[in-house]
């Protein structure tokens, strides 16, 4: 009942707020009053949750279909989250297309989308952040220096107000999903992080809401990051085993990426721990690693990784 009062508020009438399938919370209150009456239900549902900044795609898609084939409820979260922009980035050009996005999550048959505003998420009085103690100074850390611990924050308030048994995340932001995971363990957040492989166009290039700013002549071209990936992989894999240096193997991805003129600047090329996304001195397909890199292709931002040897059977599902 006080479900239902709670869904009226925000339901028939106010356009976005209603769809048949598909709950749309918009406060933190409103989560947690469903939450409650989910468990008051009974019945033992687990709650999958696929948080997110919105333009959702396949990718996504796939996150969402994880989520319930493993689930009895799945939640969803658009929330383009300002704390993990760099000024200058492009947070005001971050795509939105709510209306579109809701259709999506509907037609995919997931059960509630957390819709909060950046005043429901960010009060003004605020004291606290989630600081990761090294992550910022490693790679996409020290490119992006707010991003890890904007998303840790956000993460761990998502998780709180969500609850989810089970939550989900691309294999695209590698390093995302090695933040998390750690979250998670540190602060004995209790949630499962399930990674999910990343999805790809038919000629590699990974799926990403950033993709729709390449303009029609650089697309065929923003495949340049997976391949060079592809090459330091298969250099590993050559390697049957036996250790490498990450430097070389470096070197011959860097290389790849400079035969691509439109490639305005490498920002990254890492050779790293699974583990903790600490740099590697030396790689083999035995102990596996995480190849990951950023690139500029004109001035859209590219990031792809590929997982070697054992770190797949680690961590992706
Ligand atoms: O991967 C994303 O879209 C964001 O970093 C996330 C996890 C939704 C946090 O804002």
């Amino acid at each position: 009942m006080q479900i239902q009062r709670a869904m009226s508020v925000v339901g028939p009438g106010k356009g976005l707020t209603s769809r048949r399938n598909l709950h749309v919370i918009r406060t933190v209150n409103e989560m947690h009053e469903w939450r409650r009456h989910e468990y008051r239900q009974g019945g033992g549902r687990t709650v999958g949750f696929v948080p997110t900044m919105g333009a959702l795609h396949e990718g996504h898609m796939t996150l969402m279909k994880h989520s319930k084939r493993e689930n009895g409820l799945t939640v969803a979260s658009i929330f383009v989250n300002p704390t993990q922009f760099s000024q200058g980035e492009d947070l005001d050009k971050y795509p939105r297309q709510v209306e579109a996005d809701m259709n999506l999550l509907k037609k995919n048959g997931v059960d509630v989308l957390f819709l909060p505003s950046s005043e429901e998420m960010y009060s003004p009085n605020k004291l606290h952040h989630v600081e990761p103690a090294a992550f910022s100074k490693i790679f996409e850390g020290q490119a992006r220096p707010e991003f890890f611990r904007g998303v840790s924050t956000i993460v761990t308030k998502l998780f709180n107000i969500v609850r989810p048994d089970f939550s989900y995340f691309g294999q695209k932001d590698i390093s995302q999903c090695i933040l998390v995971r750690k979250l998670v363990e540190d602060l004995n957040i209790p949630t499962k992080i399930r990674v999910v492989s990343t999805v790809r166009d038919s000629d590699g290039l990974a799926l990403s809401s950033r993709n729709a700013y390449l303009t029609a002549e650089e697309r065929p071209f923003a495949d340049i990051l997976y391949r060079s990936l592809s090459v330091g992989k298969k250099m590993i894999e050559s390697g049957n085993g036996s250790e490498i240096s990450s430097k070389d193997v470096e070197a011959a991805i860097r290389k790849q990426l400079q035969s691509e003129s439109r490639v305005s600047n490498i920002e990254y090329v890492s050779i790293a721990s699974h583990l903790d996304m600490k740099e590697l001195e030396s790689v083999s397909s035995k102990n596996g690693c995480v190849i990951s890199s950023a690139v500029r292709l004109g001035t859209v931002r590219l990031i792809d990784n590929l997982l070697v040897g054992k770190a797949y059977y680690d961590i992706v599902c």
